[in-house]
């Protein structure tokens, strides 16, 4: 997950546009789906000893992604054979299909026993991003635990949720489970890297095999702790859509020449004024659109005086509202595409006028706009013939999924965490700013929610591709018993669930 905390930061952003918190309690909103015969989430003291030491073996395999198509195959494969050493009912249960995709990623089938019923996903990483060891208090592949806390590259970002979605179903079938509805697990191993290799070509396995699911779960966004100033109120957000990339190359190739007789412009000099247009003009702000405001709103609930008016009047304060977002560049990434210059060459000798000079481009854009709107925008902004545009790589944002009322996927995670998490009142929809490996999930479902059950502090995010990367034990049981809940949540017929919105 590349630098996914900079969607929360946007929204962390936002709350301290001078805004407060008063405690507030909202009314619980969404439905028990009850069920006869439903496991309790209750685990034994061997299987919580069972359960952290099963994580940290899973830390210590150093699955480090290096580049597209570079990781360490060694450490995968070696993973393979541990998660079928750890979880041998899984690997034994007959309606459990299990494949190895793409060489190293893993794919279950779970068969329910009402095929009527459409089927759904999780998705996690079996992969990392490399840790050399400087800076960290413990080896970043040692799993060690101190403290309560099991430290090691992965602990957050996203063996967490590979063993736990494993775990959880592990118990549940000790326990006898047998699902109604069918679903399927999808473990990538290169998604720090793209997930070419991994992700995608799962997706297009199932697309062969005419699959559509109901929804998809991912990594991608947290429970909120500490994040609105001055209140110890925790918030939950549902990630329900997700940036697109143009990353571009801008070059201009024009006549060389000895630097005693120049021309009045140099390739340098015409590529450096179109860069500096491109900065100059940022992409058009489309405050409104997607689900930022439908956030805020819910939020406003939460603070004080004046920010809590302003938000629930939203429709009169607008245009402020929209100025402030564009005021720092979190809350500027949430209101439209991002233009960013990261590299730029040109000349090789002092006195020689190099011909070409290039420059990229990395352009996230919002899921309001398209690639091919971007880069009419960007030629118009640059508006130069004697620049020439290379497209490096693309891809369009994913959609927003549905967030509301009738959203089956989006309101069984909403339910499961009224469930583990009571004290959780807070619950919006978001969008994320980086990338997960559900993008490739596209054409599957249009519901696609990227939510880990975790409580996240601001200190945490620093750890996930930085250092001292680490997990609570009590967190990672809760972990375990917020999938152990969703997957008998999700056995519910699928139905509308019903209005309650608060006068
Ligand atoms: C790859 O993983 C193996 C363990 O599976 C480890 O011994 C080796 O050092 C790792 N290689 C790199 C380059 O990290
Ligand atoms: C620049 O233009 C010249 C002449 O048209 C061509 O030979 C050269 O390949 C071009 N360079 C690049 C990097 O496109």
């Amino acid at each position: 997950m590349a630098s996914f905390y900079v969607g929360v930061l946007a929204l962390v952003t936002v709350l301290l546009i001078g805004i407060a918190t008063v405690s507030k309690s909202k009314d619980q909103r969404g439905r028990e789906h009850q069920r006869a015969l439903r496991i309790p989430s209750q685990f034994s003291q061997e299987e919580c000893v069972t359960m952290k030491e099963t994580l940290k073996g899973a830390i210590q395999i150093p699955t480090v992604s290096f580049s597209p198509g570079k990781y360490n195959t060694t450490a995968l494969t070696e993973f393979g054979e541990y998660i079928r050493k750890v979880f041998p009912t899984m690997f034994k249960t007959s309606f459990i299909q299990h494949e190895v995709v793409g060489g190293y990623s893993h794919l279950f089938t779970v068969r329910g026993s009402d095929p009527s019923l459409q089927p759904y996903m999780l998705l996690a990483h079996i992969d990392v991003v490399p840790a050399p060891d400087h800076g960290w208090e413990v080896p970043p592949f040692s799993g060690l635990e101190r403290d309560g806390f099991i430290y090691g590259r992965g602990t957050l970002d996203n063996k967490n949720s590979v063993m736990a979605i494993l775990q959880s179903l592990e118990l549940l079938l000790i326990r006898n489970y047998i699902p109604r509805r069918s679903f399927f697990i999808a473990l990538g191993h290169d998604e720090e890297v793209t997930g070419a290799d991994g992700a995608q070509k799962i997706s297009a396995l199932l697309q062969a095999r005419g699959v559509q699911v109901s929804f998809v779960v991912d990594e991608g966004s947290f429970i909120f702790d500490g994040f609105i100033p001055n209140s110890k109120k925790p918030f939950a957000m549902i990630a329900v859509s997700e940036k697109g990339m143009l990353n571009l190359m801008l070059q201009v190739n024009v006549t060389s020449g000895h630097s005693s007789i120049p021309p009045k412009e140099t390739s340098i000099g015409i590529l450096a004024a179109a860069v500096s247009r491109l900065e100059q003009t940022p992409m058009p702000n489309v405050f409104g659109s997607g689900p930022l405001t439908i956030t805020l709103q819910e939020l406003a609930n939460e603070l004080s005086f004046p920010a809590n008016i302003v938000l629930k009047y939203l429709w009169l304060f607008w245009p402020l509202v929209s100025r402030l977002m564009e005021r720092n560049y979190f809350t500027n990434a949430l209101v439209r595409t991002t233009t960013a210059v990261t590299m730029f060459n040109a000349g090789v000798k002092m006195n020689v006028i190099p011909p070409v000079a290039q420059a990229t481009v990395d352009l996230r854009i919002h899921p309001a706009q398209t690639v091919q709107e971007v880069l009419e925008l960007v030629k118009n902004i640059v508006a130069d013939d004697r620049v020439q545009f290379h497209v490096l790589k693309a891809f369009e944002p994913v959609p927003v999924s549905s967030y509301d009322d009738q959203a089956f996927g989006y309101q069984l995670i909403r339910q499961t965490i009224q469930s583990i998490f009571p004290e959780v009142n807070i619950i919006v929809p978001g969008t994320f700013v980086a990338y997960s490996d559900s993008r490739h999930y596209s054409s599957l479902t249009t519901n696609i929610y990227r939510f880990n059950p975790l409580y996240m502090q601001i200190q945490d995010f620093h750890s996930v591709h930085g250092v001292n990367e680490k997990i609570s034990v009590h967190a990672y049981e809760t972990q375990v018993k917020f999938i152990f809940e969703f997957i008998q949540n999700a056995d519910a017929d699928q139905q509308p669930v019903p209005h309650q919105h608060e006068l």
